[in-house]
Protein backbone atom coordinates (compact mmCIF):
# COMPACT_ATOMS: atom_id res chain seq x y z
CA UNK A 1 0.00 0.00 0.00
CA UNK A 2 1.06 3.26 -0.32
CA UNK A 3 2.80 6.28 1.59
CA UNK A 4 0.49 9.40 1.03
CA UNK A 5 1.40 13.23 1.85
CA UNK A 6 -0.98 15.15 2.81
CA UNK A 7 -1.14 18.62 3.12
CA UNK A 8 -3.56 21.08 4.22
CA UNK A 9 -4.27 24.64 5.43
CA UNK A 10 -7.65 25.92 7.31
CA UNK A 11 -8.35 29.25 9.14
CA UNK A 12 -11.30 27.95 10.72
CA UNK A 13 -10.73 24.45 11.28
CA UNK A 14 -13.50 22.84 8.48
CA UNK A 15 -10.15 21.81 6.41
CA UNK A 16 -8.78 20.43 9.36
CA UNK A 17 -12.02 18.20 9.89
CA UNK A 18 -12.44 17.24 6.09
CA UNK A 19 -8.13 15.92 5.91
CA UNK A 20 -8.99 14.26 9.38
CA UNK A 21 -11.73 12.04 7.93
CA UNK A 22 -10.15 11.60 4.45
CA UNK A 23 -6.86 10.74 6.72
CA UNK A 24 -9.04 7.88 8.59
CA UNK A 25 -10.71 6.46 5.09
CA UNK A 26 -7.65 5.92 3.51
CA UNK A 27 -5.82 4.46 6.16
CA UNK A 28 -8.50 2.11 6.81
CA UNK A 29 -7.70 1.08 3.03
CA UNK A 30 -4.19 0.70 3.98
CA UNK A 31 -2.80 3.35 2.97
CA UNK A 32 0.28 5.27 5.26
CA UNK A 33 -0.91 9.24 5.65
CA UNK A 34 1.63 11.55 6.45
CA UNK A 35 -0.52 14.98 7.79
CA UNK A 36 0.76 18.39 7.17
CA UNK A 37 -0.21 21.69 8.33
CA UNK A 38 0.73 24.00 5.35
CA UNK A 39 1.02 26.30 8.43
CA UNK A 40 3.98 25.26 9.50
CA UNK A 41 5.74 23.03 6.54
CA UNK A 42 7.58 24.10 4.23
CA UNK A 43 5.84 23.33 0.74
CA UNK A 44 9.64 21.94 -0.59
CA UNK A 45 8.44 18.85 1.70
CA UNK A 46 5.67 17.81 -0.97
CA UNK A 47 8.76 16.39 -3.19
CA UNK A 48 9.28 13.51 -0.51
CA UNK A 49 6.57 11.76 -1.38
CA UNK A 50 5.33 10.12 -4.92
CA UNK A 51 1.43 10.61 -3.62
CA UNK A 52 0.28 13.55 -2.50
CA UNK A 53 -3.19 14.73 -0.97
CA UNK A 54 -4.04 18.71 -1.39
CA UNK A 55 -6.44 20.81 0.78
CA UNK A 56 -7.67 24.21 0.72
CA UNK A 57 -10.82 26.09 1.19
CA UNK A 58 -11.42 28.96 -0.95
CA UNK A 59 -11.25 32.77 0.83
CA UNK A 60 -11.49 36.37 0.61
CA UNK A 61 -13.44 36.16 -2.74
CA UNK A 62 -11.59 34.05 -4.89
CA UNK A 63 -8.71 33.45 -3.34
CA UNK A 64 -6.38 30.64 -1.28
CA UNK A 65 -6.56 30.15 2.20
CA UNK A 66 -4.04 32.53 4.03
CA UNK A 67 -1.21 29.99 4.61
CA UNK A 68 -1.31 28.54 1.02
CA UNK A 69 -1.06 32.11 0.38
CA UNK A 70 1.94 32.32 1.94
CA UNK A 71 4.02 29.69 0.50
CA UNK A 72 2.20 29.73 -3.26
CA UNK A 73 5.08 31.47 -4.81
CA UNK A 74 7.29 28.51 -3.82
CA UNK A 75 5.05 25.68 -4.88
CA UNK A 76 4.20 26.67 -7.66
CA UNK A 77 7.75 26.47 -8.81
CA UNK A 78 7.96 22.91 -7.60
CA UNK A 79 8.58 20.38 -9.74
CA UNK A 80 5.97 17.44 -9.69
CA UNK A 81 7.29 15.18 -12.42
CA UNK A 82 6.28 12.18 -11.19
CA UNK A 83 4.11 12.72 -8.54
CA UNK A 84 0.29 11.55 -8.19
CA UNK A 85 -2.11 13.43 -6.34
CA UNK A 86 -6.06 14.19 -5.23
CA UNK A 87 -6.76 17.70 -4.52
CA UNK A 88 -9.65 18.31 -2.53
CA UNK A 89 -11.52 21.53 -1.58
CA UNK A 90 -14.00 23.45 1.14
CA UNK A 91 -16.26 26.22 -0.33
CA UNK A 92 -19.50 27.89 0.21
CA UNK A 93 -21.31 27.68 -2.92
CA UNK A 94 -24.34 29.63 -2.00
CA UNK A 95 -22.42 32.58 -0.48
CA UNK A 96 -19.69 32.89 -3.45
CA UNK A 97 -21.28 31.10 -6.14
CA UNK A 98 -19.02 33.11 -8.21
CA UNK A 99 -16.16 31.61 -6.88
CA UNK A 100 -16.90 28.43 -5.57
CA UNK A 101 -13.90 25.98 -4.84
CA UNK A 102 -11.79 28.51 -7.07
CA UNK A 103 -8.50 27.54 -5.03
CA UNK A 104 -8.56 23.94 -6.18
CA UNK A 105 -7.89 25.65 -9.59
CA UNK A 106 -5.32 28.00 -8.54
CA UNK A 107 -3.36 25.03 -7.04
CA UNK A 108 -4.48 22.08 -9.39
CA UNK A 109 -3.22 24.22 -12.51
CA UNK A 110 0.56 24.71 -11.33
CA UNK A 111 0.71 21.40 -10.14
CA UNK A 112 -0.64 20.21 -13.67
CA UNK A 113 1.60 22.52 -15.65
CA UNK A 114 4.73 21.37 -13.29
CA UNK A 115 4.25 17.39 -14.36
CA UNK A 116 2.04 16.10 -12.22
CA UNK A 117 -0.72 13.36 -12.12
CA UNK A 118 -3.65 14.70 -10.62
CA UNK A 119 -6.81 12.14 -9.76
CA UNK A 120 -10.08 12.25 -7.99
CA UNK A 121 -11.99 14.67 -10.13
CA UNK A 122 -15.79 15.15 -8.98
CA UNK A 123 -18.87 15.55 -10.53
CA UNK A 124 -21.06 18.62 -10.04
CA UNK A 125 -23.96 16.17 -9.18
CA UNK A 126 -25.86 18.18 -6.40
CA UNK A 127 -24.19 21.35 -6.13
CA UNK A 128 -25.57 24.79 -7.27
CA UNK A 129 -23.36 27.61 -8.26
CA UNK A 130 -22.00 29.75 -10.81
CA UNK A 131 -18.44 29.60 -12.02
CA UNK A 132 -15.25 28.19 -10.08
CA UNK A 133 -12.01 28.04 -10.88
CA UNK A 134 -11.93 24.43 -9.10
CA UNK A 135 -14.25 23.68 -12.06
CA UNK A 136 -12.49 22.91 -15.70
CA UNK A 137 -15.21 20.80 -18.70
CA UNK A 138 -17.96 20.40 -16.16
CA UNK A 139 -15.90 18.11 -13.78
CA UNK A 140 -14.14 19.24 -10.11
CA UNK A 141 -10.31 18.67 -10.14
CA UNK A 142 -10.72 17.22 -6.91
CA UNK A 143 -13.53 16.61 -4.05
CA UNK A 144 -15.66 19.48 -3.44
CA UNK A 145 -17.08 19.72 0.67
CA UNK A 146 -19.55 22.88 1.46
CA UNK A 147 -20.06 22.48 5.11
CA UNK A 148 -22.10 25.73 5.31
CA UNK A 149 -24.36 24.46 2.92
CA UNK A 150 -24.60 20.31 3.00
CA UNK A 151 -22.91 19.40 5.60
CA UNK A 152 -25.01 16.60 5.77
CA UNK A 153 -23.34 15.33 2.54
CA UNK A 154 -19.71 15.63 3.88
CA UNK A 155 -19.31 12.02 5.23
CA UNK A 156 -20.96 10.52 2.53
CA UNK A 157 -19.18 12.23 0.14
CA UNK A 158 -15.57 11.79 1.45
CA UNK A 159 -16.77 8.31 1.91
CA UNK A 160 -17.51 7.89 -1.69
CA UNK A 161 -14.22 9.99 -3.25
CA UNK A 162 -12.16 7.69 -0.67
CA UNK A 163 -13.87 4.94 -2.37
CA UNK A 164 -12.54 6.24 -5.47
CA UNK A 165 -9.20 6.89 -5.18
CA UNK A 166 -7.82 4.42 -2.68
CA UNK A 167 -6.79 2.15 -5.78
CA UNK A 168 -5.23 4.92 -7.88
CA UNK A 169 -1.60 5.73 -5.69
CA UNK A 170 1.64 3.37 -6.29
C1 LIG B 1 -14.88 36.08 4.20
C2 LIG B 1 -15.11 34.73 3.56
C3 LIG B 1 -14.83 34.58 2.22
C4 LIG B 1 -15.07 33.34 1.60
N1 LIG B 1 -14.86 33.21 0.24
C5 LIG B 1 -15.19 32.05 -0.37
C6 LIG B 1 -15.08 31.92 -1.79
O1 LIG B 1 -14.67 32.83 -2.51
N2 LIG B 1 -15.43 30.73 -2.36
C7 LIG B 1 -15.90 29.67 -1.63
O2 LIG B 1 -16.20 28.62 -2.20
N3 LIG B 1 -16.02 29.77 -0.27
C8 LIG B 1 -15.69 30.92 0.37
N4 LIG B 1 -15.81 31.03 1.73
C9 LIG B 1 -16.30 29.87 2.51
C10 LIG B 1 -15.17 29.10 3.18
O3 LIG B 1 -14.36 28.44 2.24
C11 LIG B 1 -15.78 28.05 4.12
O4 LIG B 1 -16.40 28.70 5.20
C12 LIG B 1 -14.82 26.98 4.61
O5 LIG B 1 -15.52 26.04 5.35
C13 LIG B 1 -13.66 27.54 5.45
O6 LIG B 1 -12.71 26.50 5.60
P1 LIG B 1 -11.64 26.47 6.80
O7 LIG B 1 -12.44 26.37 8.08
O8 LIG B 1 -10.86 25.22 6.58
O9 LIG B 1 -10.81 27.69 6.74
C14 LIG B 1 -15.57 32.26 2.36
C15 LIG B 1 -15.83 32.44 3.73
C16 LIG B 1 -15.61 33.65 4.32
C17 LIG B 1 -15.95 33.82 5.79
Amino acid sequence: MAKIGMFWGSTTDMTKEASELIHEGLEAAGHEIDSHDIRNTDPSKMLEYDNLLIGCPTWNVGELQDDWEDVFSEYEKLDFTGKTAAFFGIGDQVGYSFNFLDAVGMLAKPYMENGGKLVGKWSTEGYEFDESLGCVDGEFLGLAIDYDNQDDLTEERIEAWVEQIKDLFE
